[in-house]
């Protein structure tokens, strides 16, 4: 199902007069407000549950706009805007006046993307300035890759959600710092690192999760409600039925090939062999085992190249130590 002209148009207003609207993007579902109107940001945090430090993506309608959000536009950033845009690319650059301190969770630096996905794109151009949209999720749990889970996600917290069906990226954007003199990955996304660095023609470090580089960036993050534990792709199984005997209800990921019959576990999803397939499908197959009423799921990491590098990410996440 995807949004008429007329929902594009009620949701443009909504955001006008200052309230939340969901929409797709090719990466996640976004909780949407006017990035200039600080108490409309205010709403956002409140909405998500969200620390008011962490930094907000404004979302911009095309590249041409860029230039009225940030100081200066780096040659670096330009390249990329000009090869990812739109897509699943986001910059962080000196931040404009115009970008509200609340947006940008008090830094002088602007998260700022383009997005690819239709709806996103329309309803952009029907609002006309810049939105902010962190990912349409409770703070810390797993984001949202269909209207159905902003739904079950958010509930009233949001004004109105633009459906426009599964999102095809299905992780988050890249992030890439080009304030400082070498551009720097903040978070491995739908942009591999692999077509970043033959763009940039230069090797790119991407952080490992002990790292903690930006304020929203917990080990926490993307968490299911059952705890996640991460092993050998060929020990998945065994781990599986040994936390089964010890009375767990669990879950498996179950890579390809990882087993040559039936697995005894209470829920076992099989993962796709492609990258991109297994990219779309995480975070419902993670909502999915929650909603079997797993208490532990087992999985194990993909190769880190290409969409395997942010994949690996979201894993090593949700297997993190909670905040709570
Ligand atoms: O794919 C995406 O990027 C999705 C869709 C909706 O566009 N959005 C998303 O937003 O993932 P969110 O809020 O869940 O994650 C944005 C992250 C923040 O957690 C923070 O780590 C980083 O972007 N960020 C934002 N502004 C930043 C800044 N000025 N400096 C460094 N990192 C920043
Ligand atoms: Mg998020």
């Amino acid at each position: 199902m995807t949004a008429s002209t007329s929902d594009i148009d009620k949701a443009a207003g909504l955001l006008r007069a200052g309230r939340l609207v969901a929409f797709p993007t090719e990466t996640v579902y976004g909780l949407g407000a006017n990035a200039e109107d600080a108490a409309a940001v205010g709403r956002v945090y409140q909405a998500k549950g969200r620390p008011s430090s962490h930094p907000l993506i404004v979302h911009l309608g095309g590249a041409g706009q860029l230039g009225d959000w940030v100081e200066d536009v780096p040659e670096t950033a330009r390249l990329l805007a000009e090869r990812f845009w739109p897509g699943p690319l986001t910059l962080v650059l000196r931040r404009a006046r115009r970008v509200p301190l609340e947006a940008t969770g008090g830094l002088e630096t602007v998260a700022v993307r383009v997005p690819d996905h239709p709806v996103a794109l329309a309803l952009l151009s029907a609002f006309g300035g810049g939105v902010v949209a962190p990912s349409a999720n409770r703070f810390g749990s797993v984001s949202p890759t269909t209207a159905e889970h902003v739904r079950t996600e958010l509930g009233d917290a949001v004004d109105f959600v633009l459906d426009g069906g599964p999102c095809h990226v299905g992780v988050e954007s890249t992030i890439v710092d080009v304030t400082g003199d070498e551009p720097s990955v903040l978070r491995p996304g739908g942009v591999t690192r692999e077509d970043l660095e033959a763009v940039l023609q230069r090797p790119l470090a991407v952080p490992t999760t002990s790292h903690i580089r930006v304020p929203g960036q917990h080990p926490s993050h993307y968490a299911p409600r059952a705890r996640v534990v991460l092993v050998e792709p060929e020990k998945v199984v065994t781990e599986a039925e040994l936390a089964g005997e010890q009375g767990h209800r669990v879950g498996v990921l179950l890579p390809p090939a990882a087993s040559d019959g039936p697995v005894n576990a209470h829920a076992v999803v099989e993962i796709p062999g492609s990258m991109a397939a297994y990219a779309r499908s995480l975070y419902g197959f993670l909502r999915e085992l929650d909603q079997r009423g797993c208490d532990l799921i087992v999985a194990s990491l993909p190769p880190e190249e290409g969409l395997g590098l942010a994949i690996a990410n979201r894993l090593r996440r949700a297997a993190g130590p909670r905040a709570d």
